[in-house]
């Protein structure tokens, strides 16, 4: 029923994990609110394209149930880590002390290893251990950490992290969090008003559909007055069109992590895609999507690498098939089923755009193998 409002062809597509498919209204929406002030007007875009914005950060406020304005449109998430870690005092400092895992995505690691003092330290939890566990959060937790770095998914394993049992652990121990949302927006509920970590960074080229280029980062606002972020421009100034070289005053909000002159095209076709999500609703998309995981976990109960247990799942299925590997991956490709292979099996991630016919023609395929 959905499938009708994405660009596809003719292969089953399962790579969410990795880049969504687009809308089909999406060049229409580009034309519409990027193009079209150019096409038809002499005067300047940018009060067009500012409204773009706005409603990029007013569509994320309502995806994860909260105030747009506590939003900062970002490139990617890299940058954005780097941006926040380098504008908080508390983690600039030569002992700093950050908790991440092995299982997080390495970008992150490396810009924690470049944007921290180079004598602070950071510990991984190690990816041996069960990172769906509290527990094992618990252990490695306490106050001597700065920052706890979290991701809502792991691509790789398919698990999700217990968020609210870990904040609340940071909290107790008054450590600062971030969470990684690259992997979950817009396939796995999150309100923040709720969850309520101190920072979150995230993108929409995966189950948002978006493409490349339209990040964010989203901060707390009782954490606003103590980021000061070094990488500045223009548009994070308090009046950007008040050109005083020697007058610098950041903005009071999250836009104070804008920067120089913003991209526009990447959040005009994301507004529109974190809108059409947001308006069907996460816990629909996680539901539709941990159906279509059911049919892969009963039918390969013994191939099954990620977790059995929904509350332990994210949007992926991985599955390894030992020896035969490769012969099912060439049987899927042979017939256009579109999945990938890493470390721990092969990913699939079905959208709302795939159904229950599709995953029953993959499962058919493996099992003629
Ligand atoms: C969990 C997670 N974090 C971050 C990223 C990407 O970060 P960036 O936007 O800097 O490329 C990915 C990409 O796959 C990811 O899976």
């Amino acid at each position: 029923m959905y499938k009708k409002d994405f660009l596809l062809n003719d292969n089953i597509y399962l790579l969410n994990h990795s880049v969504g498919r687009p809308l089909k209204n999406t060049e229409q929406q580009f034309k519409r609110h990027f193009m079209d002030h150019w096409q038809h007007t002499s005067s300047e875009p940018w009060p067009q394209w500012m409204t773009a914005i706005d409603r990029y950060n007013s569509a994320l406020g309502t995806l994860f149930n909260n105030d747009g304005a506590n939003f900062c449109p970002q490139v990617n998430l890299s940058s954005a880590l780097t941006k926040l870690v380098m504008s908080v005092d508390r983690l600039q400092q030569p002992h700093t002390k950050i908790l991440m895992s092995e299982a997080d995505f390495p970008s992150m690691g490396f810009v924690m290893q470049r944007a921290l003092a180079s004598t602070a330290s950071i510990t991984y939890i190690p990816s041996q251990l069960d990172v769906t566990d509290p527990n094992v959060w618990a252990e490695y937790l306490n106050e001597t950490i700065d920052l706890v770095f979290i991701s809502h998914a792991y691509s790789n394993t398919g698990q999700q992290a217990p968020l609210n049992d870990i904040l609340s652990i940071a909290r107790q121990h008054q450590v600062l969090s971030i969470i990684d949302v690259a992997q979950s927006a817009g396939i796995m509920p999150l309100d923040l008003s709720v969850t309520r970590p101190d920072f979150m960074i995230g993108s929409c080229v995966k189950w948002l559909c978006g493409g490349p280029g339209s990040s964010y980062l989203w901060v707390n606002p009782t954490q606003i007055t103590s980021c000061h972020p070094q990488d500045v421009g223009w548009f994070s100034h308090q009046q950007p069109f008040e050109f005083d070289i020697h007058d610098f005053r950041e903005r009071n909000s999250a836009l104070k992590f804008w920067g120089g002159t913003p991209s526009i095209m990447p959040y005009v076709i994301s507004a529109n895609s974190i809108e059409y999500f947001a308006r069907l609703g996460t816990e629909t998309l996680r539901q539709h999507n941990q159906t279509l995981l059911d049919m892969l976990a009963n039918a390969f109960p013994g191939q099954l690498v990620s977790p059995q247990q929904i509350p332990q799942r994210n949007g992926t299925a991985i599955l390894h098939f030992g020896a035969q590997q490769a012969e099912v991956l060439s049987a899927l490709s042979a017939h256009k089923i579109s999945v990938d292979n890493r470390l721990h099996g092969m990913r699939i991630s079905p959208h709302i755009y795939n159904d229950e016919t599709e995953i029953q023609q993959l499962i058919d395929v493996i099992k003629s193998v």
